[in-house]
């Protein structure tokens, strides 16, 4: 098969498009042929070597943690997909940059979405959902997140409205008109915010998730009053010296049909900055470390 590998650990200048072999599920798991791969912060930590410690890739890796395609093998034991279904999900740190990928957690694509737009689904809608699961009941809280116009936050803003939150949405002012489309209310992130929040939410912000990591954790905990009200799903230890909720994305089946379901309510679209054909991955994966994407990046295969 095609697919975009790194034979070291480095920058984006490492990545080739080359065969490499195919792969084949495992028990419980699908091959998929990709239609599209998501682009997220977790390939150029991969690719950088960054993750070395925590999660080792072998090398030659094909970067990809998400993708969304046509099932076209099934492994042993696997219920409730047949070849020939489309879906979306995720499979390991690795793999999914390529014509053939292995999930271990998928859903069915809603027909409202966009093979681009189902690509995107994948780590954000998982992410997304367990840093506000963490929170509890949002129906007719006031939520703040803190990082909203990313990848994560895009998902977590419709997540939450379609949960009866009203939500507050933290992205430099070029990104408000984008946070006003997805239903929640803009304003900047940075010195002043708790001043800004009051005149927004004037009986108060009950709960908050960072997607940021910016250093305002202590700040999004004097805001809610407790660190419990806080989850974050990026600033590991700044939550752990405060005692807010920390949440790592899980490989989850049942939270991706639950993020299916709301897109074909129409409550939750991903929202695709751009896509990049296979070729152009290194633009794609410099677009998305440059830190400023709006909604996702995904790669077209
Ligand atoms: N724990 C997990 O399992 C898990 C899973 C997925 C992601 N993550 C982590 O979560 C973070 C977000 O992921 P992502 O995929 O959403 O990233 P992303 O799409 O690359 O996020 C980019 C967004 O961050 C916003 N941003 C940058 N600095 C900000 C600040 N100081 N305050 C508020 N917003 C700011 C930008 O908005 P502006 O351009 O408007 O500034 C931009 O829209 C990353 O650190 C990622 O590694 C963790």
């Amino acid at each position: 098969m095609r697919a975009a590998r790194f034979h070291e650990y480095g920058g984006v200048e490492n990545l080739v498009i080359e065969q490499a072999p195919d792969p084949h599920p495992g028990p419980g798991e699908i091959r998929i042929r990709v239609a599209a791969a998501g682009v997220n912060p977790i390939d150029w930590k991969a690719r950088a070597g960054a993750l070395q410690g925590l999660l080792p890739v072998e090398l030659p890796a094909i970067p990809g943690r998400d993708a969304a395609g046509v099932i076209d093998e099934v492994g042993e034991g696997v219920q409730g997909a047949a070849v020939g279904d489309r879906v979306f999900g995720l499979g390991g740190v690795t793999g999914a940059t390529a014509e053939l990928a292995v999930l271990s957690a998928w859903a069915h694509a809603p027909t409202t979405w966009s093979d681009e737009e189902s690509a995107g689904a994948g780590l954000a809608s998982v992410t997304a959902l367990g840093g506000l699961n963490a929170l509890g009941p949002l129906s007719g809280r006031t939520l703040l997140i803190e990082g909203a116009a990313g990848g994560v936050g895009s998902a977590a803003v419709e997540i939450a409205l379609a949960q009866g939150a009203t939500v507050i949405g933290t992205a430099s002012e070029r990104n408000h008109e984008f946070l006003t489309d997805l239903g929640a209310v803009p304003t900047t992130y940075g010195h002043g915010l708790a001043e800004r929040l009051a005149a927004l939410a004037p009986h108060g912000v009950d709960f908050v998730l960072d997607t940021a990591a910016s250093g305002s954790l202590d700040d999004l905990v004097a805001i809610t009053g407790a660190p419990t009200r806080v989850s974050t799903i990026a600033d590991h230890a700044n939550a752990q010296r405060l005692g807010t909720h920390i949440v790592n994305a899980v490989n989850d089946s049942a939270l991706l049909a639950s993020a299916a379901e709301l897109g074909r309510q129409g409550r939750y679209t991903p929202r695709i900055e751009r896509a990049y054909p296979l070729e152009r991955i290194a633009d794609a994966h410099a677009h998305g470390e440059r830190g400023r994407t709006r909604g996702k990046v995904v790669i077209g295969i």
